[in-house]
């Protein structure tokens, strides 16, 4: 029925996606303890459902606060102009933070979002991505975490959306061709 008659192939499985979120939940649980209490700062939309299933794995005494940040159209390639659309709550500065991403592809809004947090003198910034796209890669960003490396390919599900639509798919997928090309 509708959303999923427009995957093309599914690229990573539910169960394989849970289990790698469960490996750095516990990779998360040896980075900080209680008195760290770091805020995991979660970039929206895309993050919300990984961050969704990441905190539940965590051991340790944390916050989450939420930061939208745009970047694309609803094309699929990057503008390289990145603008804050929702700023964070909290104030971050000797807090330690953790900023929980859905995709690093060209690197252009991993860059502006640690440049700008950095600014604000957090204890530390580290950054946990889902999936990175190796191949695109124009800034280079350091991620300590990353989940799946992706090819270069539009990925859907799990959070990401094409045009806002596909993010409640519960794998990583590829659409078929006709459904980006009907767009443009
Ligand atoms: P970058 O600035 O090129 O690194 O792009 C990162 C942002 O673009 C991510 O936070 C996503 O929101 C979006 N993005 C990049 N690649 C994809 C994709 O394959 N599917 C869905 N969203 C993507
Ligand atoms: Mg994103």
């Amino acid at each position: 029925m509708g959303l999923r008659d427009d995957v093309a192939k599914v690229l990573i499985p539910e169960e394989t996606l849970q289990a790698r979120v469960a490996e750095l939940g516990r990779a998360i649980n040896g980075m900080y303890d209680d008195a760290d209490r770091p805020l995991l700062v979660c970039v929206l939309k895309g993050a919300f459902m990984f961050l969704a299933d990441l905190t539940r794995h965590l051991e340790m005494r944390h916050e989450v606060d939420f930061m939208e940040v745009s970047s694309y159209g609803a094309g699929t390639e990057s503008s390289g102009v990145v603008r804050i659309l929702l700023d964070l709550e909290q104030n971050i500065k000797g807090r330690h933070v953790l900023i929980v991403e859905d995709i690093i592809d060209a690197g252009y809004t991993l860059d502006y979002v640690t440049r700008n947090l950095r600014t604000r003198r957090p204890t530390s910034l580290r950054i946990c991505s889902l999936l990175s796209k190796p191949s695109r890669r124009e800034i280079d960003v350091p991620v300590d975490l990353v989940g799946f490396e992706v090819p270069d390919e539009f990925v859907v599900g799990y959070g990401l959306d094409y045009a806002e639509e596909y993010r409640n798919l519960p794998f990583i997928g590829v659409l078929k061709e006709e459904v980006y090309q009907a767009a443009e």
